[in-house]
């Protein structure tokens, strides 16, 4: 049993039965079935604004390949504003930051949780040059290591219309899935989120609408392109 508290982040593990599961699933069987024609390893998950679900999506998406026994990587590379830390109430003092700044060896700030097969580097300590650190040789490096180890990773970014950090992440990504507030982002900001994806060549795989709605809470997925 996990010791995350969390009242709705980790939904995929509190209630795996509820609907709401049952569409990190259905997302989960979309990017397993994409992997038909491509490779899809590293997922990084982004939105245009915050507050989106982002770093919601990546745990409850985590969980669920987890719990199809696939060896499961969340990588925090929202060095701004982290979040898989307080997610999965692991330690923010090592992370992905202190990796990159060879402070510390790869396999010491690789937390693992109480999810049996999923494990996480935090974001570690805010730098201050993310963009920078993440199109860093260090970075790519670390990326080759961890498809060694791990069945599926999964990158928490910044939202992409505020930096570049989700751009450059998405170059190192197999596949990317967009998050989209439904009611909260207009279309036309969704749409210039998903141009900048495509500026970079990036795999869009899945669209993540997300209902943040405090009274009736719902995440519905849908694949967009294989
Ligand atoms: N479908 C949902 N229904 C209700 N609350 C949600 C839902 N998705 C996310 N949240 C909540 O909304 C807040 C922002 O979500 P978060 O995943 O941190 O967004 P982001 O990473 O895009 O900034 C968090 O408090 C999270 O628990
Ligand atoms: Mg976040």
């Amino acid at each position: 049993m996990s010791r995350l508290t969390h009242k709705w982040n980790l939904i995929t593990e509190r209630n795996p039965t509820s609907p709401i599961s049952e569409g990190y699933r259905v997302l989960r069987t979309n990017i397993e079935f994409s992997t038909i024609n491509h490779k899809l390893q590293i997922i990084m998950v982004t939105s245009s604004k915050p507050g989106e679900g982002k770093s919601t999506t990546c745990a409850n998406l985590a969980i669920t390949f987890a719990q199809a026994n696939k060896r499961v990587l969340v990588i925090d590379a929202d060095l701004r504003k982290p979040a898989q830390h307080r997610i999965f109430s692991i330690s923010n003092h090592i992370g992905l930051t202190t990796a990159l700044f060879n402070q510390q060896e790869l396999q010491d700030v690789i937390q693992h949780t109480n999810t049996e097969n999923l494990s996480i580097i935090a974001a570690g300590p805010t730098p201050p040059n993310p963009s920078e650190l993440l199109s860093s040789k260090q970075m790519a490096a670390l990326l080759e290591k961890v498809r060694e180890t791990f069945d599926v990773i999964i990158i928490d970014t910044p939202p992409i219309m505020s930096v570049t950090d989700a751009q450059i992440v998405a170059t190192q990504s197999d596949g990317v899935v967009l998050v989209i507030s439904s009611g909260k982002v207009e279309k036309e900001v969704a749409l210039k989120a998903k141009a900048s994806l495509e500026h970079v060549q990036a795999n869009l795989i899945g669209v993540v609408l997300n209902n943040i709605n405090r009274n009736h809470s719902e995440s519905y997925s849908y694949h967009i392109r294989s």
